[in-house]
């Protein structure tokens, strides 16, 4: 099966999420400034949440991608309060034509003074289970 991670991540904690599914996945955690040029079976695609709404680079990747190359989309994401990029990242990808995961990867991530040390070794760990699963 080909797998692909695909994350954006202003302050490093979607980017630990990433790292975690890809290497549970076996394959490299990569910037939405790569695109996926390749047939994908299963591609991990980590958003956060910044002021209500996921970030404008994350809808441009997701309205410039392929669709013909990726089979499924398993999004993960992290914020700090208590709405998540889901259901906004879900819609835009539905949107497209492609297909999308149900279950979905969620945690906590710092911001200010909440949430300190989120995504922690837990997290992390959850998140690979979360891949494996998925995967099979
Ligand atoms: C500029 C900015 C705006 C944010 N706005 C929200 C928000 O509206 N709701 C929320 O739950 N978290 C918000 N957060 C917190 C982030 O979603 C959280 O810190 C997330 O883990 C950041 O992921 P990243 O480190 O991968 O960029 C904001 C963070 C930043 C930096």
């Amino acid at each position: 099966m080909s797998t692909a991670v695909r994350y954006y991540s202003k302050g490093g904690n979607t980017k630990k999420l990433a790292e975690a599914i890809a290497s549970a996945a076996g394959c490299e955690a990569l910037k939405i400034d790569t695109p996926i040029t390749e047939e994908t079976d299963v591609l991990f695609l980590g958003a956060s949440v910044y002021a209500y709404g996921i970030a404008e680079e994350m809808r441009r990747f997701i309205s410039d991608m392929d669709v013909s190359k990726v089979k499924k989309v398993v999004v993960f994401s992290t914020s700090a309060l208590a709405q998540r990029a889901f259901p906004e990242i879900e819609k835009a990808l539905k949107d497209t034509g492609v297909n999308v995961d149900e279950r979905n990867f969620y945690c906590r991530g710092s911001f200010l003074m909440m949430h300190k040390g989120r995504p922690n070794e837990k997290d992390l760990e959850d998140a690979k289970k979360f891949a494996k699963e998925i995967l099979g």
